[in-house]
This record gives structure tokens, sequence and C-alpha cells, in this order.
């Protein structure tokens, strides 16, 4: 079903698919360029973009698929059954495998090159899963809930996901705009607004 309430849902479910896979892009990079022998970014930049994961997809974007398109899709039907269950369960372990990431991270830090290589390869994992998991989502999820949802399910999940549920408002006002935009200060273009590496 085509409505304006479909269209709101599948903008900004596609507009934090955008915002994240900016981030994890970047993360992708700045590993590489290090990897390559480059500079490496001050790893305050690691620590923004896994805070951001952490506090806006895992606590935001991911409970309301599950609850506003795949709990009403799977009402409707279970032809993509397999999908669903897939995307839930990495839904679930998204923040086991953040805090692999930031440990990974830390361990850098603290312990310089012999720890790299772990933290490389956890990034490229976790960016190959993300890009997957994003593509089925907008290309089998999105399409299939177009022909089955009702336009009550589609009011509901618009009416919930243009809600503002900033994790982080009690810090400060607009905190998880303001986050995104030092990311995307700090990473370089094409990727960001950085100088160029
Ligand atoms: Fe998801
Ligand atoms: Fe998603």
């Amino acid at each position: 079903m085509d409505t304006i309430a479909a269209a709101q849902v599948i903008r900004i479910v596609q507009h934090e698919h955008q915002c994240l896979a900016a981030v994890i892009k970047g993360m992708r990079h700045f590993v590489r360029i290090i990897a390559e022998g480059g500079k490496a970014p001050d790893l305050k930049v690691f620590r923004a973009m896994i805070l951001y994961i952490s506090e806006y997809p895992e606590q935001v974007h991911h409970p309301k698929e599950d609850k506003f398109l795949f709990a009403p899709l799977r009402a409707r039907s279970n032809e993509v059954e397999i999908t669903l269950t897939t995307l839930e369960a990495q839904h679930q372990t998204g923040e086991q495998q953040l805090r692999d990431l930031s440990h990974a991270l830390l361990r850098y830090e603290f312990f310089g090159e012999p720890a790299f290589r772990k933290f490389h390869d956890k990034v490229e994992a976790y960016a190959d899963q993300y890009f997957e998991h994003m593509r089925q989502e907008e290309t089998i999820v999105l399409p299939f809930a177009q022909k089955v949802l009702t336009e009550q399910d589609w009011q509901r999940a618009a009416l919930e996901f243009s809600a503002n549920s900033d994790p982080l408002s009690d810090i400060h006002s607009d905190s998880l705009e303001k986050l995104f935009s030092l990311i995307c200060s700090i990473t370089p273009a094409p990727l960001g607004l950085g100088e160029p590496v």
C-alpha cells in the first residue's frame, strides 16, 4: 500500500540507514588508512562513532523496526519469516558486537600496534554485516511491507518513527545531531567534511 504514511516511514528508515552507513563507512575508512600505514586519527573519532551507533541505531532504530515494522508484517504474512528472524537476531546481538568493538578499540589505545589487527578485523566484519543487514531491510522487508501492511499499520509506524526519541536528549538538546556533525567534521571528504587525507 502506497500512502503518505508508508512513504514517510520508508523515508525515515532510509535516512537513518544513510546516517548509520556514513558512520560505519567512516570507521572502516580510518582502519583501512591505518592498515595501509597512514596516520591514525585521534582515536576520539572511533569512540564518537561507537557512541553514536550504540545510542541511536541500537536504542532507537532497531526497537522501532522490531515493533512497528517486523511485528505487523509477521501478523499479516509469514512469507519473509526467515529474513525477519535473521534481522531480529542481528538486532539482539548488536549491543554485544558494539561492546566487542569498543573493547578491541580500548586494547588498541592501550597496547598500540600489536592490538590493531583485531580491531581492524572487527570493524571490517561489523561493516560487512551491517551493510548486508540494511540491504535486506531495504530490498526485501520494505518492498514486502508495501504489499501487505494496512493503512492503519503504516499510520502507527509513522507516528512512532517520526517521534523525537533522541536518547541523549537528557544530556543536551539535539545531542545526536551534534555527535553526528562532530563525526562528519572529523571524517575526511568525500565521506565527511574534514580535510581530505
Ligand atoms: Fe535493522
Ligand atoms: Fe534498519
